[in-house]
């Protein structure tokens, strides 16, 4: 063998941090948090281990939480009280997002990012009014942009669209800007896939489509030139920053993001990606925070600059 290049050198304990083209660290993390306005204590999710969802007088506890392990950024899910067919409390003033994040903005430190998104409010479960045969893309957005502007007023510091209508960034933004919001962030869910591994978040946010699914306006999974085009127009509407989801199964696509756009690249590892590995850990299969914290690490090798991720709080701990 050619006995000049050893790749091994650089692989002894003192030089293998010098040399790491990859690190984590608690700021490069967004925990999601879930708001309840149903109930008055906190409930786990079975699905979601050592995830709850809280009651609003609960949230500001719940992201001390977050903060305490290090992790400075949180983006709140509501579940509201009612649900009805055009998803009204969305943009209540006084909705359960909206009243949390008045509370977390008063009284903690947290970057504060909301899930704009229309599922969680409406009774048949899907993320717009619905049209003749699927949700109602144009009727949508005017909802979508009250939605944000309600969430901005309530103090967040970033809107994070997830309903992948088309033309929900432009609308969004003009509706922020119009507000006197125009220092107010948006992260599009740019490339979010029509996607199986959704399963446990739509439990914890009571949000599955009550008939049908999202493949008439998620992507489809078979597609990633495809994510180079719906990325290219959130830009050309405005997105500051541009998300890929899910993560793990779309790391090809989160690298094609990094490579194409300049803008900063969000990767979110979902409810699924979270709870496989609970679930095999929990059988004895994997070694929790190794496959946790070697998940996150890919991700940002992939090419994201944020992560959003269920495994916030235990990988920052770990840290
Ligand atoms: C709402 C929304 C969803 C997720 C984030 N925002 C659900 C969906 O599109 O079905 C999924 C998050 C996860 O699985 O962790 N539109």
């Amino acid at each position: 063998m050619n006995q000049r290049r050893r790749p091994r050198r650089l692989r002894a304990d003192g030089i293998r941090p010098l040399v790491a083209e990859t690190d984590l660290s608690p700021q490069d993390f967004v925990a999601p948090v879930f708001v309840d306005a149903t109930t008055d204590e906190r409930r786990s999710i079975e699905s979601m281990p050592g995830h709850e969802r809280v009651p609003v007088a609960d949230a500001v506890d719940r992201v001390e939480e977050v903060l305490a392990t290090g992790v400075e950024a949180v983006i709140l899910f509501g579940i509201p009280g009612s649900k009805d067919e055009r998803g009204t409390r969305a943009w209540a003033e006084d909705g359960v997002v909206q009243r949390a994040t008045r509370q977390v903005v008063a009284e903690t430190d947290a970057y504060v990012v909301t899930d704009v998104c229309l599922c969680e409010y409406t009774d048949h479960g899907h993320c717009g009014v619905l049209g003749e045969l699927t949700v109602d893309n144009d009727a949508t957005l005017e909802l979508l942009s009250r939605t944000a502007i309600s969430h901005a007023e309530a103090g967040a510091d970033m809107v994070a669209p997830s309903g992948m209508m088309d033309g929900m960034v432009g609308s969004i933004r003009g509706g922020l800007d119009e507000a006197g919001f125009e220092h107010v962030p948006v992260m599009s869910y740019a490339a979010k896939y029509e996607s199986a591994f959704y399963g446990p978040f739509r439990d914890a946010a009571d949000g599955a489509p009550a008939f049908g699914d999202r493949r008439h306006y998620q992507m489809d999974p078979a597609n990633a030139r495809e994510a180079s085009r719906e990325v290219g127009l959130d830009v050309q509407q405005g997105a500051d920053v541009l998300m890929v989801k899910p993560a793990l199964p779309y790391l090809d696509v989160v690298a094609q993001v990094r490579r194409e756009f300049d803008h900063p690249v969000a990767a979110y590892n979902v409810s699924g990606e979270y709870a496989m590995l609970h679930a095999a850990a929990q059988k004895g299969w994997l070694d929790l925070d190794g496959v946790a914290r070697e998940s996150l690490l890919s991700i940002k090798r992939a090419g994201a600059d944020l992560i959003v991720t269920y495994f916030a709080e235990s990988v920052a701990e770990q840290l």
